[in-house]
């Protein structure tokens, strides 16, 4: 049984993580190139676990065979040892290792370009959310004029390459979107670069793979691609400032609460600071979900999260700014006019 279990083990691998969709079922040609050298480590993988399984399978055979415990040693047996080390400890970690590394380099060659008229897209992690920066429309490069934030959703073209600028605010984290492509780490005075394209339109999460804090696991995003004219458009509206006619109350409690971490753009251009220590709210009810994909973008969830942040995610930097009742309701309202 036991041995059953041992051979059946790597087919059990491959299922489950089959079943996590991602890596094994890409929607992205980087992700389609690392599930190629998936398999091609897989099958590979497998010889060396083959072998063994065998030779396991037949030394305990022989064992229960031998009845005379002298016989288990035979005196002329070291020499086959010394071949079985050889063969196995060298001759076949080459033979399966120099493969996978051709076909790694090539995997690792073999990705999205970007030119100088690539979009450009700046994502910084923080504990634990990701802050967005995109050129304002008409640009495709961050440094060449206007740009705008936003947060924890980001919006990509389907078909072209989209190059990422990662960097991080605080401790390393890791930007990954199994299905469009592999991981790449965020570390706090460096800039790298990920150039990603997504080659069908939809929506995918994307994690922090990188231990970061309490919430590593609760740091999540989604990147949502979509046709080029459809993407221009939410480009333009995010580029813009909150809507119009917000109740001006209700902004009074927002910029005495949220203010000092939190932007609106066009609303608070008075201010003498800009609330840029947590998200960009200016459309923050456009957006999917609350917390960096923690939470689905509903009026409940959102007064539980503005009601006890720490208890939806601990360790996160939001306070308990002690809204309840009447005042919860009304800032849940305005956030959600926020589109
Ligand atoms: Cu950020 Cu883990």
């Amino acid at each position: 049984m036991k041995r059953i279990a041992l051979m059946a083990s790597p087919l059990l691998a491959a299922f489950v993580l089959s079943g996590c969709g991602g890596v094994l079922d890409p929607s992205g040609s980087g992700a389609e190139e690392i599930r190629g050298l998936w398999w091609w480590m897989f099958w590979l993988s497998l010889i060396p676990v083959v072998i063994v399984t065998v030779m396991l399978a037949v030394i305990v055979v022989r064992r229960r065979r031998s009845a005379d415990p002298d016989e288990r040693v035979s005196t002329d047996s070291s020499r086959r040892d010394n071949r079985l080390i050889i063969l196995g400890g060298v001759v076949l970690p080459v033979v399966i290792l120099i493969p996978v590394a051709i076909v790694a380099i090539a995997t690792a060659t073999n990705r999205p370009q970007s030119d100088p008229d690539t979009l450009e897209v700046g994502v910084t992690g923080h504990q634990y959310w990701w802050d967005v920066t995109y050129p304002a429309p008409g640009n495709q490069r961050l440094t060449n004029g206007d740009t705008f934030r936003t947060a924890n959703e980001i919006h990509v073209p389907v078909g072209t390459p989209v190059e990422f600028r990662l960097r991080s605010e605080d401790v390393i984290h890791s930007f990954w979107v199994p299905e469009l492509d592999g991981k790449m780490d965020m570390i706090p005075g460096r800039t790298n670069r990920l150039t990603i394209q997504a080659n069908e339109p939809g929506t995918y999460q994307g994690i922090c793979a990188e231990f970061c804090g309490l919430s590593h696991t609760n740091m999540r995003f989604l990147v949502v691609a979509q046709p080029e004219e459809e993407f221009e458009e939410w480009r333009e509206e995010q580029n813009g400032p909150a809507v119009d006619g917000l109740d001006e109350d209700h902004l009074e409690a927002f910029a005495d609460d949220c203010g000092v971490c939190h932007d609106l753009r066009g609303v608070f251009e008075e201010r003498s600071f800009r609330g840029d220590f947590g998200p960009d709210l200016t459309h923050f009810g456009s957006r999917r979900t609350i917390g960096a994909d923690l939470l689905p973008m509903t009026p409940e969830a959102l007064g539980r999260w503005i009601a006890d942040p720490e208890g939806v995610k601990p360790g996160n930097r939001m306070p308990d700014v002690g809204l309840e009742g009447d005042e919860l309701a009304d800032m849940v309202e305005l956030l959600e006019e926020l589109e």
